[in-house]
């Protein structure tokens, strides 16, 4: 009966001490959300002279003018960059956010960013912008409606960002999809239930040419397109 007893404490000790160094590999409570922040780290000073600018709109210049939250912009450059975007097509500039970090990328495949911006004040705040961050020689920046203004635009592009007027998105991708090149995206922004168009959720999702994720649908939601080959 005692060696019984003795076993059985013995068992619940080794599992006790089993269980106690699974839980020692993960992250204590508390930490975890600690542990998958991660800051962006500049490779070089043109990087770093990017971030500077982009800390500066985000802490002194988001009044207002809709930016992209931080991780949003990280996911844009992440995108870009993966699949050696050269040409960016940006309808809704604001202050230049969004582009900058676009334009991280394309500073590294030697690409270019063409955005479009309505509203007159935001276009020279955006101008200032990418010129503080040194990439001014990459933007080109047409100021004007972008629905009737993108009708000029001829060249292919390898992105379609979309964050200007929600109900709008539809008519830029018919306006646009023909020269996004094939394996090139159409990410839209605010793509959750309340701000979403329907009718632009339902073209890129019931195309069979294109393959279509929804992200971040917790915050801001980013729809992210695929045009396939
Ligand atoms: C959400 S903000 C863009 C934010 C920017 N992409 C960023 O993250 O830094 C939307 C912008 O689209 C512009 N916009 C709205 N309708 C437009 C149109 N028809 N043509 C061009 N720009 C437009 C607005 O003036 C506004 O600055």
């Amino acid at each position: 009966m005692q060696t019984q007893i003795s076993r059985a404490v013995l068992g619940i000790i080794i599992m006790v001490l089993l269980a106690a160094g699974v839980c020692a590999q993960g992250p204590r409570p508390g930490e975890e959300k600690k542990l998958f922040t991660s800051k962006v780290q500049a490779k070089s000073d043109t990087e770093k002279k990017i971030l500077t600018v982009l800390e500066d709109i985000s802490q002194n210049q988001r009044r207002g003018t809709m930016s992209v939250p931080l991780d949003d912009g990280r996911i844009l450059r992440l995108l870009a960059e993966s699949i050696g975007a050269k040409h960016v097509v940006e309808i809704g500039t604001s202050v230049g956010y969004s582009g900058i970090w676009f334009c991280m990328a394309l500073q590294q495949a030697g690409g270019k960013l063409t955005t479009f911006e309505i509203d007159a004040n935001r276009a020279a705040r955006a101008r200032e912008n990418f010129k503080r961050a040194g990439v001014d020689g990459l933007v080109t920046l047409i100021e004007g409606n972008a629905h009737e203004e993108v009708k000029k635009i001829k060249e292919q592009m390898d992105i379609l960002f979309l964050d200007a007027d929600k109900e709008g998105y539809l008519d830029y991708l018919n306006k646009l999809l023909p020269l996004v090149r094939p394996g090139g995206l159409i990410i839209a922004h605010n793509m959750t239930r309340s701000m979403a168009d329907p009718r632009y959720v339902k073209a890129v999702t019931n195309n069979p040419d294109l393959e279509t994720l929804f992200l971040n649908m917790e915050a801001s939601g980013i729809g992210v397109t695929l045009k396939k080959r």
